[in-house]
């Protein structure tokens, strides 16, 4: 695991950016899984600077959404659906046909869940996993307790990730209390990982999810068994780590090599 800390919330977008960077750099085509929420925003807004810049080119990058709410319509500006393509594809101008989110509105759930593992499978797999993390260490949807084998599926949202979400939604009500999401082992599947996650109310998710033991109580622990993780927070995220110099250290005397 490398374990970044940076000054500000806005320099963790542009560093864990960075990442996404040299991967399509590389892998022109690559598959992205895509978070929403508000972590994941600094790291989009970074994409499409590179890109308005001429720097990087999007264009053939296939996408796959880490999970979508039940029941709202895709064209409901909190449907993942809809979030995806106004934050991710239309600005970093990757082909719509390309970019998967599951489909909270099948009529047939279980079918379309299996399906979206299928396609991922098809499509070569996930290069890079971008992931948030909720309050209460959960990635993707996969709440606490979720089994480290799941795999994309319905879930109950816990009633923390209700209250968490209710800011996106002009009534708490209004909070779908189901999703679909990609499941531990779907996201285990990735080849790379990058966490982002900023502020003090992610501190304890964060030193769980880093330091504690791997635990389905905190299931962005299960990270920790990922060959291939970057985990990027700022000051705040980094609050509850007992080993924040230490890895501060690390990070400065990384192997010039892996720069
Ligand atoms: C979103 C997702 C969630 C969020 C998490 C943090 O696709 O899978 O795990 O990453 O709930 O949400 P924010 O970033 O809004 O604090």
């Amino acid at each position: 695991m490398e374990i970044v800390i940076m000054p500000t919330a806005a320099e963790v977008g542009i560093a864990a950016g960075a990442e996404i960077i040299r991967l399509v750099t590389a892998k022109p085509d690559a598959v992205l899984g895509l978070a929403t929420g508000s972590s994941p925003l600094g790291i989009y807004a970074e994409l499409a600077r590179a890109k308005a810049a001429g720097e990087i080119d999007f264009g053939l990058v296939r996408g796959f959404a880490l999970d979508e709410y039940v029941g709202i319509p895709m064209d409901h500006p909190q449907s993942y659906a809809y979030v995806i393509r106004t934050e991710v594809v239309e600005p970093l101008g990757l082909n719509p046909a390309t970019v998967q989110v599951p489909d909270g509105r099948a009529a047939d759930i279980l079918t379309a869940c299996e399906r979206y593992e299928s396609d991922i499978v098809a499509a070569g797999g996930i290069d890079l996993q971008i992931l948030g993390i909720g309050a209460n260490g959960h990635i993707g949807f996969n709440e606490p307790t979720s089994s480290f084998a799941s795999r994309t599926r319905i879930k109950t949202l816990a009633p923390q990730t209700l209250a968490d979400n209710a800011r996106f939604f002009d009534r708490a009500e209004k909070v779908p209390t189901h999703c679909l999401t990609q499941g531990l082992g779907t996201i285990m599947r990735a080849r790379q990982i990058v966490l982002v996650a900023q502020g003090e109310q992610k501190a304890d998710a964060v030193a769980a999810a880093i330091e504690g033991p791997v635990a389905s109580r905190w299931p962005g622990s299960v990270l920790q068994h990922h060959e291939h993780v970057t985990i990027v927070i700022d000051e705040a995220a980094a609050s509850k780590l007992e080993l924040a110099d230490y890895y501060r250290y690390v990070h400065e005397n990384k192997p010039v090599w892996q720069r």
